[in-house]
């Protein structure tokens, strides 16, 4: 008897701080929907894929996820939130791991304040998705699908 085994891709996204206030926090530039929401629309979009979610406001706890996943996942999605312009632990991190990983920002960070010009942790990205509203991470998840 041959038995066939299917791995199913997974897919870890990764909230940093003030993200679980999403619909709730600036809705101008955050609009108006949870991200709780937001995801079980991604999930239905793919149903093929295992999407994983994860949200701290908390830096190490970042880490330690990134660690936890990124050697066995496919791929992760991270918006680290104000993070991205001030944590070189977290760049460390994503530099550190096997997966690939993409940036994501809800907002165009380049049309705000010049503090949020700058990513640290670009340069240890596959790539920086920005400014697309909640489908910046349906982008993301779509490159991670289909590279
Ligand atoms: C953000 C942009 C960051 O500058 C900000 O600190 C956030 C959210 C975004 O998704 O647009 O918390 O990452």
């Amino acid at each position: 008897m041959f038995l066939i085994k299917f791995e199913v891709m997974k897919i870890q996204i990764i909230n940093g701080p003030n993200l679980n206030l999403l619909g709730v926090r600036e809705k101008s530039i955050y609009g108006n929907t949870d991200f709780e929401s937001y995801l079980t629309d991604l999930r239905k979009r793919y149903p093929v894929v295992e999407i994983d979610y994860y949200q701290s406001n908390v830096e190490g706890e970042i880490i330690n996820k990134i660690h936890e996943v990124g050697f066995v996942n496919d791929g992760i999605v991270i918006n680290a939130g104000a993070y991205t312009h001030t944590s070189i632990a977290i760049a460390d991190a994503i530099a550190a791991i096997k997966s690939p990983v993409i940036e994501v920002h809800i907002s165009n960070v380049y049309k705000r304040e010049e503090f949020r010009h700058h990513s640290m942790l670009a340069a240890s990205c596959k790539g920086v998705i920005a400014g697309f509203g909640m489908d910046s991470y349906r982008l993301a998840v779509e490159n991670l699908i289909n590279p």
